[in-house]
């Protein structure tokens, strides 16, 4: 049995090398697919590492590669540019490419990668692109953007004036795929996350708000209900993070249910940590009517 550090860079080499002949898609098998998810754990993909898993996880072997691997280079990303707008195109440009997730070959081609100012306080995340972002290679611009953009009016911000991201950056495939969705995969997750995590670096948003339960589990790693991790602070990279329903959720509720009021709490604590001002009005959105 091979160990993870001596068979991950050669998996990774190989992948690496077949892209570069030309190779889009490649199918791994579970011990491949394991090795890669081990990759991103450890966080070498990511300029910010996520701690060391213990040394006493259980080290997945490797497929045999090929023999004419290049020597080990390590997967990393690398923010340049000069203004945060800068530094974000070449967060795009990489991710374009990145092999972790052309690897697993359940992804879909078009990515979509965030929308609004890369110097915003207020940092919104979802879980992937469906259909009319991948269309219109941004996020949030279907109906579950549309209500997001009612809430972000409410708050009295514009989508111009935060930043809006995914934690997974291109549309999840399906079989057959027409208009559907599916919620991306924790391995999909895992593999566009260091994407997210320079981004929180180059943006540097003083709130991040978590969008539904998909967005926290690839996030935290947490599988919570949303139930239970709202109405509190997190953190994110040092960065105090709300969690709140999804958008789409919303729009499954029937008129006069409290998710409503309990999103628009959620925004109202974000809009106080911001310092912006709430009104007496905006206090008494969504209450129920006396
Ligand atoms: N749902 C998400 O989580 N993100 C989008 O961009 C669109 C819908």
């Amino acid at each position: 049995m091979m160990s993870f550090d001596m068979a991950q860079p050669s998996v990774i080499d190989y992948l690496k090398q077949l892209q570069q002949q030309g190779v889009s898609h490649v199918e791994i098998d579970d011990e491949a697919r394991e090795i890669l998810r081990e990759f991103y754990r450890r966080g070498a993909a990511s300029p910010k590492a996520r701690k060391s898993t213990p040394s006493s996880a259980p080290a997945p072997s490797a497929p045999a590669p090929s023999a004419s691997v290049t020597p080990p280079t390590e997967t990393k990303i690398s923010i340049n540019g000069h203004s945060a707008a800068e530094k974000i195109d070449s967060l795009k440009e990489q991710c374009l490419t990145w092999v972790p997730t052309k690897a697993l070959g359940t992804l879909r081609d078009k990515m979509v990668f965030s929308t609004g100012n890369p110097e915003a306080d207020l940092m919104l995340i979802g879980e992937a692109p469906g259909y009319h972002e991948e269309k219109k290679q941004e996020p949030f611009v279907g109906p579950a953007g549309e209500k997001l953009n009612q809430i972000v009016k409410a708050m009295g911000l514009s989508r111009d004036e935060i930043y809006i991201s995914n934690v997974c950056k291109f549309r999840p495939a399906t079989k057959n795929q027409t208009m559907g969705s599916r919620k991306p995969s924790p391995d999909e997750m895992a593999a566009n996350l260091p994407f997210l995590r320079a981004e929180i670096d180059v943006v540097k948003p003083k709130v991040i708000i978590a969008l539904g339960g998909t967005a926290i589990e690839g996030l935290l790693e947490e599988s919570k209900p949303v139930s239970q991790l709202r109405n509190a602070w997190h953190q994110f990279q040092g960065i105090p993070l709300r969690v709140t329903y999804h958008p789409s959720y919303l729009l499954r509720q029937s008129e006069g249910t409290s998710e409503k009021r309990m999103v628009w709490e959620d925004m109202l604590a974000a809009m106080e940590k911001l310092g912006l001002p709430v009104s007496e009005k905006q206090r008494r959105y969504f209450l129920p009517k006396e």
